[in-house]
């Protein structure tokens, strides 16, 4: 079974920008039935990102869709709703996707849209954020998936998961024991909201 026949329809619209592992253990994840889900459409704002071609292995549509031929972030996040409802995209997965999102596509789809980030959040959000968390020296490190909300990576938490900073650890070593940890939570967490089991209550998010 490939990915554009998960057995459930909750349509998933991948946002990336780079190497697309986490979309790859989202395909592998539907592929193995543990996410009841549609690869709907990957869209990136890279030409060259790994991610679309990743998704076209697996048949589903892969589209660059170029910041250069709209003006403004708030004109490009027009053509990339656009492309999302085109394909009747009902949750919203960034995924390494690299530009700030704008109201445009949050309004659209509020509570609809996740986000994983490779930190214990509140802690480290923005760039680098591994190597934010050695420089802090911090013990325990991890990742986190929350909705997408105005502010970088502010949104409600929904999963985290935690690992440990060992004193030899480079940025390199510290992020590639996060990035297991990655492709097992969010496949988790996307699958926790196919299952209608999400209750964003304020700052909160309730497992039901
Ligand atoms: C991941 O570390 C993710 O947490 C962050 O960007 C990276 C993307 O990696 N938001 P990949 O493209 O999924 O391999």
């Amino acid at each position: 079974m490939n990915a554009l026949s998960g057995m459930s329809n909750l349509r998933l619209g991948v946002l990336a920008s780079g190497r697309g592992s986490n979309l790859q253990a989202i395909i592998d994840a539907i592929d193995q039935r543990r996410l009841n889900a549609v690869l709907a459409v990957v869209i990136s704002n890279k030409a060259d990102a790994p991610a679309l071609e990743r998704a076209r292995r697996c048949g589903t549509p892969a589209i660059f869709l170029d910041p250069k031929a709209t003006s403004g972030r708030e004109a490009y996040d027009g053509a990339i709703l656009e492309c999302l409802r085109k394909h009747d995209v009902e949750l919203v997965v960034l995924a390494g996707y690299m530009k700030i999102v704008t109201p445009i596509l949050l309004d659209a789809y509020s509570n609809r849209m996740m986000n994983i980030h490779p930190s214990l959040l509140p802690s480290f959000p923005g760039l680098a954020a591994q190597r934010q968390a050695l420089e802090w020296g911090v013990k325990m490190a991890g990742c986190t998936v929350h909705f997408v909300t105005e502010g970088v990576d502010a949104g409600p938490i929904i999963r985290q998961a935690t690992v440990p900073v060992y004193e030899d650890d480079t940025e390199e070593s510290l992020s590639a024991r996060i990035l297991l940890e990655e492709h097992r939570l969010y496949p988790e967490a996307i699958q926790l909201y196919a299952e209608n089991r999400l209750l964003v209550e304020g700052r909160r998010v309730r497992i039901r």
